[in-house]
């Protein structure tokens, strides 16, 4: 349990949606790129040992960090789909961290992950094997037609968002996000990836404020949340 704990940045996403040609986490927030509060918020933290920053081809705007908070950050190229990235940047973990070790991955574009919930992820993530933050589903749940008409109330007990970080052994993961690969499946998060491997992954509750930046009123509030953490 207190193996060296990384954690794997994905951040070789090119939405531009808001910022023409620039890949949002790129983009200012509180006046530097996004992705540096996200960064330094993890290296913060005092379990997390070291980060993978996983890149895309051609990266021209990755503002270079090779220690934040006395901790190593490391870079690696990425893939197509999200889970292509984070399976390179698992890959690409140094040897320190062994096959039985935990590994995080967090989102380049979720700036505002608070840290007690990522402690909170570590010490019950752990004893069950592996885990994700997310939050229970608080709103009615509509499932629409074709026409964008309300077609159906779908029940919202026992459904949640998942969120990240999401941790899990490095062997289990990188072998779960393999399978689905040779499957064809694109997972839309690690947990995903596991539950098709068998596994149940346990869900901790954290803050719904931890938003995944990606429309510019994302970022205004950002910079809100932000400001009040500080
Ligand atoms: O596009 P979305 O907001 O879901 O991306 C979530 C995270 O995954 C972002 O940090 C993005 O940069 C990253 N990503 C990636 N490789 C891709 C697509 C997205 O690392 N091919």
């Amino acid at each position: 349990m207190n193996a060296p704990l990384w954690c794997v940045v994905p951040a070789a996403g090119r939405g531009t949606r808001v910022g023409g040609s620039i890949p949002k986490q790129y983009l200012p927030l509180a006046g530097r790129p996004l992705i540096l509060h996200t960064l330094e918020r993890l290296a913060s933290h005092p379990r997390i040992a070291g980060l993978m920053v996983v890149l895309g081809d051609n990266d021209a705007h990755w503002p270079g960090a090779d220690l934040l908070y006395g901790k190593p950050v490391l870079t690696t190229l990425g893939g197509a789909e999200r889970c292509d990235s984070v399976l390179a940047g698992v890959r690409a973990l140094p040897p320190e961290v062994s096959d039985d070790g935990f590994v995080l991955v967090h989102d380049a574009a979720r700036p505002c992950v608070r840290e007690g919930d990522i402690t909170r992820l570590l010490d019950l993530g752990m004893p069950a094997g592996g885990g994700l933050l997310g939050a229970p589903l608080r709103d009615t749940l509509k499932r629409a037609d074709d026409a964008g008409r309300s077609e159906v109330t779908e029940p919202r007990d026992h459904r949640w968002r998942a969120f990240t970080p999401q941790m899990f052994r490095r062997g289990e993961l990188s072998a779960a996000l393999q399978v689905a690969y040779a499957a064809g499946v694109t997972v839309s998060d690690e947990a995903m990836a596991m539950e098709r491997a068998g596994f149940a992954p346990l869900l901790v509750e954290g803050a719904e404020d931890n938003i995944k930046v990606t429309t510019a009123t994302d970022f205004a509030l950002a910079e809100f949340l932000l400001s009040r953490m500080k």
